[in-house]
């Protein structure tokens, strides 16, 4: 059975202290109520050593939003999947829409950042999807069928069981205006066939694919009811913790 998840992404939010406070509010409220899905926590380089300390680890997962494409040596500024991991982290975002138009990260240079978080032993929390001009295309399948060939279709099967995918329309990023629960629905069962004909129906059965873009508690239980859609990536509404644990509690 694959797992369902909800995963908070902060993006370039709260400083050490907040996300100290954050990070401990949040450890208080789930470890006094577990949740019914797996919860994983998302956070800016700097937060991850100390707020690994804080979370239980069985009832909160961490992640990195980001990591280098080389394995270490002289790049400046940059943090490797090895100094992630080291922090406690488990996981990491790649392939995020932000990352990909800010910061030109291309499909093979994704590619290298999943082998080097996959090798140090990160699970990856791997984000496709389309922008307005590419869904008004109706391009929105191949895009994102290209995204996988393009990044992760590479991986052996044993190797794929490492990654959670994130279907993020990029329409519906940050700018209040979710998919309908139908339309990720469809996208979502699609991700899902063209993993079956890479990897097997077993392998695609056991992916998590997980549904991003203002997802609010509002609208995740009909989201999380579709049966391809196991779950979500939260930007803002993972910020508070009535926020975020509302989207939790939609898999009560
Ligand atoms: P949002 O962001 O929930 O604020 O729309 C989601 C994401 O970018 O992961």
């Amino acid at each position: 059975m694959r797992k369902k998840i909800v995963a908070g992404n902060w993006k370039m939010n709260k400083n050490l202290q907040e996300g100290v406070a954050l990070a401990t509010e949040l450890n208080e409220v789930l470890t006094a109520e577990t949740p019914n899905c797996d919860v994983v926590i998302c956070t800016p380089f700097i937060h991850l050593a100390t707020v690994s300390d804080i979370i239980d680890h069985s009832v909160i997962g961490l992640g990195a939003e980001n990591c280098a494409d080389k394995a270490s040596g002289a790049y400046t500024g940059e943090v490797s999947a090895e100094m992630v991991k080291s922090t406690g982290a488990e996981y990491v975002i790649l392939g995020h829409s932000e990352r990909r138009e800010y910061y030109n990260e291309t499909p093979a240079i994704l590619k290298e950042k999943v082998d080097l978080a996959l090798i140090n032993g990160l699970k990856v929390i791997f984000c496709i999807g389309e922008s307005l001009a590419q869904r008004e295309a109706n391009e929105q399948n191949a895009v994102v069928k290209a995204e996988l060939e393009g990044s992760v279709f590479h991986l052996a099967p044993a190797e794929f069981a490492n990654i959670v995918i994130a279907y993020e329309p990029i329409w519906a990023i940050g700018t209040g205006k979710t998919a309908t629960a139908e339309q990720a629905e469809e996208i979502h069962a699609y991700i899902r066939s063209i993993i079956a004909e890479k990897y097997g129906d077993e392998v695609a059965e056991n992916t998590s694919i997980l549904y991003g873009g203002s997802c609010k508690a509002s609208n995740a239980p009909e989201l999380f009811a579709k049966k391809d859609i196991d779950g979500g990536l939260i930007g803002g509404a993972s910020l508070k913790v009535p926020d975020f644990k509302g989207i939790i509690d939609a898999w009560k």
